[in-house]
């Protein structure tokens, strides 16, 4: 599968709000996943967003600790009140690193690459990168959720 050029700042689809896949099961999409598991796979990232990529879709990756999560259509359902400040980088701004400010613990749910709902909680470095994905998906850059706090 070929690596996907990945999209820098400034760009205007990386401040678009994605749109819901419809369809999992269609072959464009289950490509766009495979070429972005390689495009992430070959990148020094945690995470990558179909923006990213050019896809204005609601679809992200992640990957961390060997495993890689698929998050189609994901949605954040509950978030801890208790924030933490960690840094950060991503792949649509080569080089920077910020330090932001997340919710420690989220709960999320999604519909995996087989069409099948799923929930998932995430604490720490897993739910600093839900967090950063899921934002690509609305628009939200990392730029945004800058902290001076340490
Ligand atoms: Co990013």
């Amino acid at each position: 599968m070929p690596k996907l050029p990945i999209i820098t700042y400034p760009n205007q689809i990386l401040e678009k709000k994605s749109q819901k896949i419809k369809d999992v099961q269609d072959p464009a999409i289950q490509e766009l996943i495979l070429n972005m598991l390689d495009t992430l796979e070959e990148s020094n990232g945690l995470g990558l967003a179909a923006p990213q990529v050019g896809k204005s879709l609601r679809l992200c990756i992640a990957k961390l600790d060997g495993q890689t999560h698929i998050l189609i259509n994901p949605k954040i359902i509950s978030k801890s009140w208790r924030k933490f400040y960690p840094e950060e980088g991503c792949l649509s701004f080569p080089g920077k690193f910020f330090i932001t400010k997340r919710h420690k613990k989220i709960k999320l749910t999604a519909i995996d690459r087989h069409g099948k709902k799923i929930s998932l909680s995430a604490d720490g470095l897993l739910s600093q990168a839900f967090q950063h994905e899921i934002d690509h998906l609305d628009g939200v850059l990392f730029t945004q959720r800058k902290s001076r706090k340490k």
